[in-house]
């Protein structure tokens, strides 16, 4: 019996003891990129990943506390050297600045706990983060980054092809529910099957188009990849775009028609919803498996239809995505719509 004790006690201390020396091995590891602090516990993840609407904890640990310091967080912005401060805390007060107002605060799960909250995550919280611990002598600092699951969709102006400078190709995101993609979104939606043909804006200004099967009319024969324009000129040059879009609050449903334009919006409002946007179409494509094998208006006026489970009757093509007949005159009597309900 008292044996068994010792044993289990001996394997208990050895977990303990090694993942402890673990943490601190990595924490050596990482020497080469960041020193290891002295007052910070490198992470062991410094890549988080949520989706819209989620609260998540970006942590940030003290190995000890100096006698007097504060704990300041900020997100770092590639084009923008200036600070772009969250929260200041000197352990009892804090303030709180304009970047994420009045979703974000420090977790203090415990006396060594400075991990940042973030409440009901937005697209525009993707990005870096910096945890500071400044004590007046040795300021230290560690980065994490913020990532969402979420999709990427090409988008394309009613008005054509190439229509959008960088600034209107950004509205035109937000007004399908989504935000520019970045390159690495963009990177990251080419290796789950993104193939388009037409080059688009990204958010740090340069211009790319992905493509999977390689073709004549889409950079020749060059290997599959993402080809680029690198950055163009933000106000002269026309292109179309790639947004992104996460988790969505609510569902897109499918009323069947014929119906023209206005007879789909009638209708939608008729089951106190809206038209879906293009985003709200993708997400729910993505994160609920939608799958219909029927074009529907939308509410900028396209014609859409998505696919989870590819079928020789269903557009033929062979991997799943949402498909598009463009904008057809709103006055055909020939399809169904998407409405999107928040309930
Ligand atoms: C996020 O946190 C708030 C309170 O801080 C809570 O009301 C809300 O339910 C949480 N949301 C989710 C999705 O967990
Ligand atoms: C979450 O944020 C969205 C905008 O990004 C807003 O429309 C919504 O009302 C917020 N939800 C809560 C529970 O605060």
């Amino acid at each position: 019996m008292r044996m068994k004790r010792i044993y289990l006690l001996w394997i208990f201390c050895f977990s303990i003891c090694y993942a402890d020396s673990s943490i601190y091995r990595n924490a050596d590891r990482n020497q080469d990129e960041s020193p290891v602090s002295k007052y910070l516990l490198n992470p062991i993840h410094n890549v988080i990943i949520t989706q819209r609407g989620s609260n998540v904890t970006l942590p940030c640990m003290l190995r000890w506390r100096p006698r007097s310091y504060k704990v300041k967080w900020s997100k770092i912005n590639p084009v923008d050297p200036l600070e772009n401060l969250i929260i200041i805390s000197n352990g009892k007060q804090h303030k709180n600045y304009d970047k994420l107002k009045g979703r974000a605060r420090l977790r203090r799960s415990h006396r060594l706990d400075a991990s940042l909250v973030i409440t009901n995550v937005s697209l525009e919280d993707e990005g870096r983060y910096k945890c500071e611990l400044v004590n007046g002598l040795e300021d230290q600092s560690l980065t994490l980054s913020l990532h969402l699951e979420g999709v990427v969709f090409p988008y394309q102006s009613k008005e054509g092809r190439y229509h959008y400078n960088y600034v209107e190709a950004r509205q035109a995101c937000e007004e399908q529910d989504g935000r520019m993609a970045t390159f690495s979104q963009l990177y990251q939606a080419w290796t789950d099957g993104l193939d388009w043909c037409n080059a688009g804006w990204t958010l740090d200004g340069t211009v790319h188009y992905p493509v999977i099967v390689p073709r004549e009319p889409c950079g020749g024969n060059l290997p599959p990849g993402i080809r680029s324009y690198g950055p163009k000129d933000k106000i002269k040059d026309r292109f179309d775009v790639f947004c992104f879009t996460s988790a969505l609050k609510g569902h897109v449903y499918y009323i069947h028609g014929p119906m023209n334009y206005r007879e789909a919006s009638e209708s939608c409002q008729a089951h106190q919803a809206l038209m879906a946007k293009v985003g709200h179409l993708y997400a729910e494509w993505r994160f609920a498996g939608l799958d219909q094998c029927d074009g529907g208006w939308l509410l900028d006026g396209s014609v859409r239809f998505p696919i989870t489970e590819p079928r020789e009757r269903c557009g033929g093509l062979p991997d799943p995505g949402v498909r598009s007949f463009g904008f057809p005159n709103p006055e055909q009597k020939l399809y169904g719509v998407y409405c999107y309900s928040l309930i």
